[in-house]
């Protein structure tokens, strides 16, 4: 291995964004199975710093200190013992989640199983290929878990968000109609997507049934908290799904975890080459200001995706 440190952004502790140090760290080395990747981009997403706040200890083995972030794209660097299927220089992208937290990707240098990597097609910036991993696979799988499909009418509770934002869009293309919740001043971008904006809150339950009076066939909650109102508006034999309320199960609907899974991805990453799928990048930071990154993802605001620029 040429390189024995790297830069990468670490936590000693858990706590907040003022726990994050940029630091030399030892360079991780690529296992049986796995490639290492020189990180060009790294997207950002809630999960982040609620690992960071200790609040997925009890999903997942953490061990400090943590490099944080789960998205990657970038170029192959070295490969671990039997990697037939990729070669140095390969361009990829990956939702590089382990089974345990440890190091991830706001870093020079990452390893990632190779069944967990995507190659990037021609034409994807790489804004888009390290925005799109975690968010693209959650909005698939959640759109999976409640059926929806040709000719379903699906709510989209928190739709102008990050996975919100690709939800959307693939339902659409699924042939779904699509009615999604955002703020008044994101309504127009919904429409643009396709789907049908309604305001959260009081009302919600109202405004859906104006648009849909038999109910609609399918709700992906994105935000938690809305159960009452997505029982509200379910028709009868409707299915929901949730990637914010772990209590889904209990009301007769899906809590989903999203994995990764590489096939699925270059799938997804191909579908935005292609110009089928938009994604949204909200802003870009360098990686000594993942900080300033958590702080905007933090405010609840963000309409898009955030990308950590690690390297040109
Ligand atoms: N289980 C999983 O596998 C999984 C995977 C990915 C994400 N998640 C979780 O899912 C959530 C969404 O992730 P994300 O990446 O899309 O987050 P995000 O990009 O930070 O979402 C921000 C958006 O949330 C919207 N929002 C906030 N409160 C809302 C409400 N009450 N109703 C409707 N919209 C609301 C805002 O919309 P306006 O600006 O229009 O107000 C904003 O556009 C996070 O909690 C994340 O941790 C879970």
């Amino acid at each position: 291995m040429s390189e024995q440190t790297m830069q990468a952004v670490v936590y000693d502790e858990f706590g907040g964004p003022e726990q994050l140090v940029l630091r030399e760290v030892a360079a991780p080395t690529p296992g049986p199975g796995e490639v290492r990747i020189r990180v060009k981009r790294a997207g950002v997403n809630p999960v982040d710093w609620k690992v960071l706040g200790g609040g997925l200890r009890g999903l997942i083995p953490h061990v400090l200190p943590i490099v944080p972030g789960w998205d990657v794209a970038g170029v192959v660097d070295a490969l671990g013992p039997d990697v037939p299927e990729l070669a140095v220089g390969d361009e990829v992208l990956s939702y590089a989640r382990k089974d345990w937290v440890q190091q991830g990707t706001f870093a020079e240098l990452v390893t990632v199983r190779v069944v967990d990597v995507a190659r990037k097609p021609e034409g994807l910036s790489w804004d888009a290929a390290g925005a799109l991993p975690l968010a693209g696979l959650t909005a698939e799988r959640v759109l999976d878990a409640a059926g929806v499909s040709l000719g379903s009418t699906v709510l989209v509770h928190g739709a102008s968000g990050g996975v919100g934002t690709l939800a959307v869009q693939l339902a659409r293309l699924r042939g779904a109609r699509v009615i999604g919740t955002a703020s008044l001043s994101g309504h127009d971008r919904l429409r643009a997507l396709g789907a049908e904006p309604v305001a959260y809150g009081d009302g919600l339950v109202d405004a859906v049934r104006a648009l849909a009076p038999e109910g609609v066939d399918a709700v992906v909650d994105l935000v938690g908290g809305v159960m009452q109102q997505t029982l509200a508006v379910l028709a009868e034999g409707g299915r929901h799904a949730s990637i914010a309320d772990h209590a889904a199960g209990e009301h007769g609907g899906r809590w989903v975890w999203v994995r990764p899974d590489g096939p699925r991805l270059e799938t997804l990453a191909q579908r935005v080459a292609d110009g089928e799928l938009d994604v949204e990048i909200a802003g870009s930071f360098p990686l000594a200001d993942v900080a300033g990154a958590f702080a905007q993802s933090m405010s609840g605001t963000t309409r898009g995706k955030l990308v950590i620029h690690v390297a040109d």
